[in-house]
């Protein structure tokens, strides 16, 4: 069976790649605990000093595998544990993060960006998060992180109308950094990786720490976050809206 994320190192830089293409990388519950045993795992190797989360050339992420969140509506509606693992892991992860966003990032696929220091997106990428639409509450802490970092007023549009940014409004928004063609992203965001790693490590940790704040404070609210998804993913709303994105017909 084809790894559904790979991890390699090399160098200062580990890459944690979504390797599930023909799903335009919908996030699985294995991909979720491999992708937090990725990160969990970073600071156990000394001469790591810098994560970078990649996609496919078509997809960085379509979010939650929609297929798993009908299965928990229709049992506890809790979420996965493998989700809440990976969401902890970027909440609580000190190894500078780097994002390479090509094509579209969707759901998680854009709250994990909330979580990064540093986003390269190719000129073409978009940037959704369909939630309140499908029924369900913003996750990954977004609801707390959004507004802060782009006021209450894009953070609405994003979060709860669904309205989606392209790559020139994701950067406006403070979102990504640097916008490239989609062939030099990989690159780019490779040679920021690499920047970052150059620098004095302990440095980059004590600076990283003041500037994020204390982990606590982000764990609580995805928490709470997660407490209200339960009961959402439950409701017939959310349920109505899964069905009606694998039934539909294209
Ligand atoms: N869960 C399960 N399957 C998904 C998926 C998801 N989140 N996102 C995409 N897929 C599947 C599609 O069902 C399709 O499967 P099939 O080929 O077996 O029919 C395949 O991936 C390709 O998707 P497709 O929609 O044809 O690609 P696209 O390029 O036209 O559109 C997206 C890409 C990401 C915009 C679109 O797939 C989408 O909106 N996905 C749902 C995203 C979502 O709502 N995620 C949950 C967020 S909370």
């Amino acid at each position: 069976m084809t790894e559904l994320v790979l991890i390699s190192d090399d160098g200062p830089v580990r890459t944690v790649r979504m390797n599930r293409p023909e799903k335009k990388n919908a996030l699985t519950m294995a991909m979720y605990d491999a992708m937090a045993a990725a990160i969990e795992s970073a600071p156990q190797n000394p001469a790591l000093h810098c994560l970078l989360i990649a996609g496919a050339p078509t997809a960085f992420c379509a979010g939650n595998d929609i297929n798993d969140f009908l299965q928990a509506a229709g049992a506890s509606g809790a979420l996965g544990q493998p989700i809440l693992r990976f969401l902890y892991a970027l909440a609580r992860c000190e190894t500078p993060l780097v994002a390479a966003v090509r094509g579209n990032a969707v759901g998680v696929g854009t709250t994990m960006l909330m979580h990064c220091d540093h986003v390269v997106a190719a000129s073409d990428a978009r940037f959704s998060t369909p939630f309140v639409g499908l029924g369900l509450v913003p996750e990954a802490a977004s609801s707390m992180i959004a507004p802060r970092l782009m006021g209450q007023a894009r953070a609405f549009s994003l979060l709860v109308m669904g309205r989606p940014l392209t790559a020139d409004e994701a950067k406006a928004a403070g979102l990504v950094n640097t916008i490239v063609a989609e062939d030099a992203v990989e690159a780019e965001a490779m040679k920021a990786a690499r920047e970052i790693a150059a620098l004095p490590p302990q440095g980059v940790l004590a600076s990283r720490r003041l500037l994020r704040g204390k982990p606590d404070e982000i764990v609580a609210r995805i928490d709470e976050e997660a407490e209200l998804f339960k009961t959402r993913l439950q409701s017939a709303e959310a349920r109505a809206a899964f069905q009606a994105f694998l039934t539909r017909k294209r």
